[in-house]
């Protein structure tokens, strides 16, 4: 049997457990594998003459099939997988950031050079929701996504609820356990997560979603006492991607903080779990969950990629039709002040007659109706904390409110989830 043979690019946390659990299978071989340091120490056993620090000895390589990129960012990754499609090679990737601001590009070039690039890594770690959105689900119109895409921040924010563990701390360990990105402000201020649901959404809806058109806000500013706040009043925090499109092409693509019912399934993923909820005609609503980063979880994803493609390999002239990317409609961005939402209301108000009076006569004057307003005590300061959730209403005038509450200090403003 011929092998096919790989190149990997990237041999970190992904790039290791790719190359132990790919050890089994005789289809495929990996013969050569880039990485930024050759001495480096690693978790892995590899032949020194295996190794390369020019990615080019490998997307140059005219022996080499699949070019495995598993090293992240856009540059110089995107001008090795250029190189290496020019060559004719096929593509597997992990590389979310990569494919969010090169993917027009990417598939294009892929498309005109007869290759494919597969990217299962790249969404949601071990869970598989690339080749289902493709295959599976490719009669259906999706039109409603909503996901929590980042195991990183969902390992904090439930370390943090449920343990009081610091912020720092957990961060820490989340980025021991390998999950967390090399800069992990990608995680935290939810770049990785609106990377992710920017191909989601746009394979999802089979019209392309933009980068740049995708509302993001992180986790950096929820407080603990929000999450106190939140559990007392039925919810927990969670970073929510969103997407929804409707039958004008209209797409409102989004990742920040949301406070999620408890009664909603998305409020029970916790740790390093991802879930994906997908909406759409005929299907109704799918929900996929499982492990969202880490070595192996990662690497199975990798792997199915891999052996899609070496399955195919030299069996025809046109590998795996449904994976490849073919629209060419955009959708139009819809601007988060335009929008409708629930929200949260945390506000530090001078304890004096009428605060909470004051507060719902400024929301009504912005047709704003409060759906639960409560005042706990009052502070050794002679100040109250009151904390507000509100119908829906239009996130141009939650932002006008915050500005008028003269006197009062406005400690967090989250959405809400629907129940
Ligand atoms: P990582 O642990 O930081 O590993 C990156 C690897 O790339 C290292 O082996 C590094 O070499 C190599 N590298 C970096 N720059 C290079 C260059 N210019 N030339 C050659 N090699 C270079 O990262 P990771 O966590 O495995 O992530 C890899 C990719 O998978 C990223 O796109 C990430 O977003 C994505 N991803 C990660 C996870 C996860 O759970 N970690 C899950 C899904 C997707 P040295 O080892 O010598 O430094
Ligand atoms: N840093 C990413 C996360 C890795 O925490 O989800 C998986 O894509």
């Amino acid at each position: 049997m011929e092998r096919i043979k790989i190149g990997l690019i990237g041999l970190g946390t992904v790039g290791s457990g790719v190359y132990k659990s790919l050890a089994q299978f005789d289809n495929v071989e990996i013969t050569k594998i880039a990485v930024r340091n050759i001495n480096k120490p690693r978790t892995v056993e590899v032949p020194t003459e295996k190794l390369t620090n020019d990615p080019y000895d490998i997307v140059n390589d005219s022996s080499i099939n699949v070019v495995v990129e598993l090293m992240g960012g856009v540059e110089p990754a995107w001008d090795y997988i250029k190189t290496a499609l020019e060559n004719g090679k096929h593509i597997v990737t992990a590389n979310k950031e990569l494919l969010a601001k090169k993917g027009e590009e990417l598939f294009k070039l892929a498309e005109k050079q007869n290759r494919v690039v597969l990217y299962e890594a790249a969404i949601a770690g071990g869970i598989p929701v690339i080749m289902p959105v493709k295959t599976i689900l490719a009669g259906n119109k999706i039109n409603k996504i909503q996901a929590i895409l980042n195991g990183t921040t969902n390992y904090i924010l439930t370390k943090m609820d449920a343990d009081g563990a610091s912020y720092e701390d957990v961060l820490k360990e989340a980025q021991e356990l390998g999950y967390a990105e090399a800069d992990p402000t990608g995680d935290v201020e939810g770049f990785d997560a609106a990377y992710k649901i920017t191909t989601l959404a746009t394979i999802s809806f089979n019209s392309r979603v933009k980068f740049e058109n995708v509302y993001r806000e992180g986790i950096t500013k929820i407080r603990k006492e929000d999450m106190q706040r939140a559990n007392e009043l039925g919810y927990k925090i969670k970073l929510i991607a969103s997407a929804t499109i409707d039958e004008n092409n209209n797409a409102d693509v989004r990742v920040h903080p949301m406070l999620v019912p408890k009664t909603h399934m998305l409020a029970h993923i916790n740790y390093v779990t991802n879930s994906v909820a997908i909406s759409g005609h005929p299907i109704g609503n799918i929900v996929l969950s499982g492990p969202g980063a880490g070595e192996f979880p990662t690497a199975s994803s990798v792997i199915g990629d891999i052996l899609a493609i070496a399955r195919e390999w030299k069996t025809t002239d046109y590998l795996l039709p449904m994976m490849r990317c073919k629209h060419n409609s955009t959708a139009n961005p819809v601007k988060i002040d335009d929008t409708y939402n629930k929200y949260y209301l945390s506000i530090t108000a001078p304890n004096a007659i009428g605060v909470i009076a004051k507060i719902g006569s400024i929301c009504a004057s912005k047709n704003i109706s409060l759906s639960s307003i409560v005042q706990k005590g009052v502070k050794d300061d002679n100040t109250a904390e009151i904390t507000v959730i509100t119908e829906k209403c239009l996130e141009k005038n939650i932002k006008e409110i915050v500005n008028e509450l003269e006197g009062c200090k406005i400690n967090s403003l989250i959405r809400v989830m629907e129940g």
